[in-house]
């Protein structure tokens, strides 16, 4: 199979897919079925940390006086709205586990939600999210959009506690899910290391890199 491509509509303003080499490379090993267990693992964090890269870039900054060991003068600190990282469990979690070490001030949410095999419907089990969540920015994780059942399902939990401006941050994506995203949610943008060609009969990425769930903890 010819290497897929990676280009991102550019009709779609809300759809973020860095070529950044480090990022294409790290995901490369990842879709090795080679690729072992610490490894994915490992991978799977360094490229989160490369997306959270992408996705943060327009946090607004402002600029305060310091003193450095030779002169004082005006440097950009971050300002604005405070960050909420909310991963889809399990998957997302190795995710925003990675990306609060870049932003450790960040509060952290959980939503439990797991694919049905057979109708491939989402099965939202659990939910603990910051009480202030209308005020931040929600960088919300999952690995994989697939169907998007998922996201859209995670995204409504997210609407429905009060949050009102929302990042999806996805490993890999494929044309059917950010479609249904942005259908049912327009103003989600999705950063998202590649889009790969579509999903098999079993709602898996083609060409993919398997169930991350599975592959990230080691449970197959
Ligand atoms: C995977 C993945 C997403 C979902 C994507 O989770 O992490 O949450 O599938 O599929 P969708 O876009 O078609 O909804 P999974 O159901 O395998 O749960 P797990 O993370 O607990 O293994
Ligand atoms: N969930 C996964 O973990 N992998 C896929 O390819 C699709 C959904």
């Amino acid at each position: 199979m010819p290497p897929e491509k990676h280009v991102p509509d550019p009709a779609t303003r809300k759809l973020t897919a860095p070529q950044h080499p480090l990022l294409q490379h790290k995901l490369s090993l990842m879709r090795d079925v080679q690729t072992g267990v610490k490894e994915f693992r490992e991978l799977a964090a360094e490229v989160s940390l490369l997306l959270a890269y992408e996705a943060m870039r327009d946090l607004e900054t402002e600029p305060q006086t310091l003193s450095t060991p030779i002169a004082t003068a005006q440097f950009p600190m971050l300002s604005g709205k405070k960050l909420a990282l909310v991963a889809i469990l399990r998957a997302g979690l190795i995710m925003t586990e990675s990306v609060v070490r870049l932003v450790p001030a960040a509060k952290v949410g959980h939503i439990g939600m797991y694919r049905d095999p057979e109708t491939l419907q989402p099965v939202a089990y659990y939910s603990k999210l910051p009480a202030d969540i209308s005020e931040r920015r929600v960088f919300l994780t999952d690995p994989m959009l697939a169907t998007g059942g998922s996201a859209v399902a995670a995204i409504g939990t997210l609407k429905a506690a009060g949050a009102v401006s929302i990042k999806l941050m996805s490993i890999l994506a494929v044309p059917e899910g950010i479609k249904r995203v942005h259908d049912a949610y327009p103003d989600v943008e999705i950063v998202t290391a590649a889009i790969d060609a579509g999903l098999n009969d079993h709602g898996y990425i083609v060409p993919g890199l398997g169930d991350a769930g599975d592959r990230i903890y080691g449970t197959k």
